[in-house]
């Protein structure tokens, strides 16, 4: 069953139209990578899954309409969204970001649970606690924005190019990270990525857009084992 769904979504910024009718599912406890050109679309798409931009059409969360939804309120529904250059606010300390992103859990020793089941994806974060954000290297800033996403408890996290700026190791960490939130925890994952091998190899089910459109769609594997789609729509 799909746990979020867009029906023909379309999204502009002012007068143009950028995202021309999408149509997505995303299944309970999978991976979904949003692949495509620079342009293409990926942005948009998370953020009008999110309310972040304006649009028509359908989105559907647990079969419930959220088209239209302010961003905050998509968010206590349980969406996560970790934006393009990861949002971590770097004058706050690592603690105090943590902390904002649970800001949708009253509940205090939720909270405080949560944080411990983080801590044991990113053990360094005990020691960097009290730090400025802005001090950590851009590797550990993506972990703590996906760590922030995750204090909220999401059943979905939609992350924009997580792996923008980062060394390939980094990269597979993260990627590592991912897959076990999404196996162990059953966090249901939307990522959009320029790096189309790594993001194919993480996900179960591929969208590659071109121009605000679902250029193809399908199994990764079948996308990554496919040579002729890959060169074509994919580059590589
Ligand atoms: N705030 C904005 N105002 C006007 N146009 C925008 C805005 N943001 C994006 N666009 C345009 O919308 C289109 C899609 O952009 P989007 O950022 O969604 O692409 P993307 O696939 O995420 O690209 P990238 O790989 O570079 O991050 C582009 O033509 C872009 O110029
Ligand atoms: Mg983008």
């Amino acid at each position: 069953m799909a746990l979020l769904e867009a029906r023909k979504l379309y999204a502009r910024y002012g007068e143009s139209d950028v995202l021309h009718g999408i149509d997505l599912e995303v299944a309970q406890g999978s991976i979904v990578a949003l692949l495509g050109a620079n342009g293409s679309g990926k942005t948009t798409t998370l953020r009008a899954l999110t309310g972040g931009v304006r649009t028509s059409g359908n989105v559907l969360f647990d079969d419930r309409e959220i088209a239209g939804l302010p961003p905050e309120a998509v968010a206590r529904l349980g969406i996560a969204h970790v934006p393009e250059g990861r949002g971590t606010l770097g004058s706050f300390t690592v603690r105090e970001n943590l902390s904002m992103g649970a800001y949708t859990i009253k509940d205090g020793k939720r909270s405080k649970a949560r944080y411990e089941k983080l801590v044991g994806y990113f053990p360094w974060l005990v020691d960097r606690r009290e730090q400025p954000a802005g001090l950590l290297s851009g590797g550990e800033q993506q972990m703590l924005a996906i760590a922030r996403a995750l204090m909220m408890e999401p059943r979905v996290i939609l992350l924009d190019e997580p792996s923008l700026g980062l060394a390939p190791i980094i990269v597979k960490r993260i990627f590592e990270i991912l897959r076990t939130i999404n196996r162990e925890d059953g966090v249901t994952i939307v990522i959009a990525e320029q790096d189309a091998a790594a993001a194919l190899a993480l996900a179960d089910t591929a969208y590659v857009l071109e121009v605000g459109r679902v250029a193809i769609s399908g199994p990764s594997a079948d996308l990554a084992g496919n040579e002729q789609l890959r060169k074509s729509y994919l580059g590589y």
